[in-house]
């Protein structure tokens, strides 16, 4: 053993660790006035989750609103998942999005077909994505699929006849970490989940990194756009003159959404109410770190209450001088994916008739 881990009462690693300042809003403001409207949710019953334009602002709502009860009460005595397999199947490293989605199985009484790298199924020796998916037909009831290559929803949904969850296509979609984005931010600000009223104030959205070649970023902007009546702007902080790419562009245009391209952090930093920043984008087989002119650290000119966002893994582009500060909304939303995600699967799964009864607070 380490000397620096021997038995010793003086040694700062016999207690956890205190909370710090960082911002973990409270869940049951989110459902307090209205709880989860499940109706809705059964919309997504046997249905794919593959990109993030397939939600309305209504589902995102209460997606979230389910979620937050589900952060708010013991779920596991009610085992809702109950004979339901769900296969894990990454062909792509994750740290968090596989163990959550995980997570949120077995905490609903699920069961777990765990492929955490790709390379050890037949896929190492040539066998189609497609061929991979029949197979899955048989083993399980729903598969949550990472990849490197944009196109391999489209190859497995060739066979697969259970409800697929893209859970990250190269630089495709992230749509349900979009989904923990949004639910980190209505439990922020729980206004943002109901249509804008007079003497609300809209948000200075901004954006560090390219939405075009960053699959988080690309999913949290467009479904941001559902929330734009809530959003007074959209500030896009990139090297590159064209981020977005021609479906993005299409779709903030159709959204009638005020917005910007810039390349200046500093002048822009100081009015933004929520960042959002991400570190690698994808360049075909390949990643580029975030430029390390958008590094943000605790001395960095931020809005006094503004928030950052970032879905991490994190390279030095968001320093750890800022975890323990009210900026910090990051570790929220990573913690808060396994509720959102367990609302998912309860939805897609047919599962919302085994919840306990839901009541107003
Ligand atoms: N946010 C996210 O996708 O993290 P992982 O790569 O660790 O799954």
């Amino acid at each position: 053993m380490p000397e620096d881990f021997e038995p010793n009462p003086a040694t700062p690693y016999l207690t956890p660790p205190r909370d710090s300042d960082a911002t973990r809003p409270e869940p049951r403001n989110l459902f307090q006035s209205s709880p989860p409207d499940l109706k809705v949710l059964a919309q997504l019953s046997g249905q794919n989750v593959l990109y993030a334009r397939q939600f309305s602002f209504e589902l995102v709502a209460e997606l979230c609103k389910l979620a937050a009860v589900l952060e708010q009460i013991e779920i596991w005595p009610y085992h809702p998942l109950d004979g339901k397999i769900v296969t894990t199947a990454f062909f792509e490293a994750s740290t968090r999005t596989r163990t959550s989605f995980e997570s949120a199985v077995h905490r609903l009484g699920g069961k777990v077909i765990s492929i955490p790298d790709g390379s050890i199924t037949g896929a190492k020796k040539g066998e189609s994505l497609q061929d991979i998916g029949e197979m899955f037909n048989a083993y399980c009831d729903c598969v949550v699929m990472r990849h490197t290559d944009t196109d391999a929803p489209k190859r497995m949904l060739e066979n697969l006849r259970v409800p697929l969850i893209n859970a990250g296509n190269g630089s495709g979609e992230h749509p349900t970490q979009a989904l923990a984005d949004w639910y980190a931010l209505l439990k922020w600000n729980p206004r943002l989940a109901a249509p804008f009223e007079t003497g609300d104030r809209r948000l200075e959205l901004g954006i560090l990194g390219t939405p075009g070649s960053m699959r988080a970023v690309k999913s949290f902007l467009l479904m941001s756009l559902l929330f734009s009546e809530h959003i007074a702007k959209v500030t896009v902080i990139s090297e590159m003159a064209d981020p977005f790419g021609k479906d993005v562009i299409d779709a903030l245009n159709r959204a009638d959404i005020d917005y910007e391209v810039t390349n200046d952090i500093r002048e822009n930093l100081p009015r933004l109410d929520v960042i959002y920043m991400n570190s690698i984008a994808f360049l075909g087989d390949s990643y580029k770190a975030l430029d390390s002119r958008y590094k943000l650290d605790s001395d960095s000119p931020l809005k006094e209450d503004a928030v950052i966002l970032h879905p991490l893994a994190r390279l030095d582009e968001l320093d750890t001088s800022l975890d323990k500060t009210p900026h910090n909304l990051y570790f929220s939303q990573a913690h808060g994916a396994v509720f959102v995600r367990q609302a998912l699967l309860l939805a897609v799964l047919g599962r919302l008739d085994r919840l306990p009864e839901l009541k107003s607070s």
